[in-house]
């Protein structure tokens, strides 16, 4: 069987583009891989974060993931923080890549921004923490959203010169999982970014835990354009925000975006937004309702987090310390 790992970072609310582009295959794949599944609050604090936020940001990233579907007792679910193994490899990672690798990364320029002077030097490496987070563990098939995929060649390439330099076949080649027709779910106001847990506008997204009235005042103030939905798909082609809309729609549904405009094409967005409401709320209470019965009990999901922990360590330390002699350290 082969095992995964994927992670999620604690810096927010999870929303509908993580639920649809992530959590909801990782619920999938547990039939048959084995599975780590990690909020990686080690990644969270290459930006600032509040330090109380991000305890109950950890807490209930891990409630909402439980209340998805995520097992933690055939599954391993954990915090990254709480395995010394990530930050000891990501330490020889920084060591094995080179600074032409790392900037390439089209995410450090994104998140850097102008002020790229003013960045954490934790932004910068973030991807060698995030390949020692896979490799810790030899695991070989990693599920992410399309944006992840330059850190997971990364990853591959930290292997290799390791495995190069000292001459070895220790850390294997790893997989990306790119899955299902919402691989990328886009804002709310803007159909051409990504909805994101750390927009400033909450109207750009539907958060995980929003509540029913929430969710039906979301989509009736999403942004649309003045024309009737298309009969057919190419007509979505240059109305981005018409694209998202229907592409959720079908990604609830489990259908595609034809099947969706045959049914709600040629009509006016009014009802197609009513229809579109209804579902997500469909979808969504059970999942909030679900989150909310597990953060009544917040020492309950640490108890789930501990162990998780203590299993994910029984794994990586043996890898890592085998790691660490390999690199020529001695343990007297
Ligand atoms: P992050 O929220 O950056 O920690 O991402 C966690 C996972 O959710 C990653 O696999 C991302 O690729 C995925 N993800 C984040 N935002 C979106 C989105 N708007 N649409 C689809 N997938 C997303
Ligand atoms: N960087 C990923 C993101 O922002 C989160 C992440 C951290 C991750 N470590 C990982 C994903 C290891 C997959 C595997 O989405």
């Amino acid at each position: 069987m082969q095992r995964i790992f994927s992670g999620i970072q604690p810096s927010g609310i999870p929303t509908l583009g993580n639920y649809l582009g992530a959590i909801r295959n990782w619920v999938g794949l547990q039939g048959d891989h084995e599975c780590l599944w990690c909020v990686v609050d080690l990644h969270a604090i290459t930006v600032f974060q509040e330090p109380e936020a991000l305890r109950t940001q950890t807490r209930e990233m891990a409630a909402v993931l439980l209340a998805c579907g995520i097992d933690a007792r055939r599954h391993i679910l954990f915090a990254q923080s709480s395995v010394r193994a990530h930050a000891q490899l990501a330490w020889i990672f920084n060591c094995i890549a080179r600074l032409g690798w790392l900037n390439r990364m089209t995410q450090f320029k994104d998140k850097a921004g102008k002020d790229r002077e003013n960045a954490s030097a934790g932004l910068y490496v973030y991807p060698n923490l995030m390949a020692a987070d896979i490799h810790a563990y030899h695991a070989t098939r990693v599920p992410v959203g399309d944006d992840q995929k330059q850190h997971l060649e990364l990853a591959n390439d930290i292997a290799q010169k390791f495995n190069h330099d000292y001459g070895v076949d220790f850390f294997p080649a790893i997989e990306p999982l790119i899955l299902g027709p919402a691989a990328r779910v886009m804002s709310l106001r803007d159909g051409t970014r990504k909805m994101s847990k750390s927009d400033p506008s909450d109207q750009s997204r539907i958060n995980l835990n929003d509540d029913a009235d929430t969710i039906a005042l979301k989509i009736r103030r999403a942004k649309t354009d003045p024309e009737p939905l298309p009969e057919h798909v190419g007509g979505l082609d240059g109305r981005a925000e018409a694209r998202n809309l229907v592409g959720i729609y079908a990604a609830l549904a489990g259908t595609d975006h034809a099947a969706v405009l045959g049914t709600f094409g040629g009509k006016g967005f009014g009802p197609f937004k009513e229809a579109l409401a209804a579902l997500l709320i469909d979808k969504l209470a059970p999942i909030a309702a679900e989150a909310r019965r597990y953060l009544a009990d917040p020492a309950g999901v640490d108890a789930i987090l501990r162990d998780g922990a203590s299993r994910a360590a029984a794994i990586a330390d043996p890898i890592v310390a085998e790691a660490e002699r390999l690199v020529g350290f001695l343990r007297p």
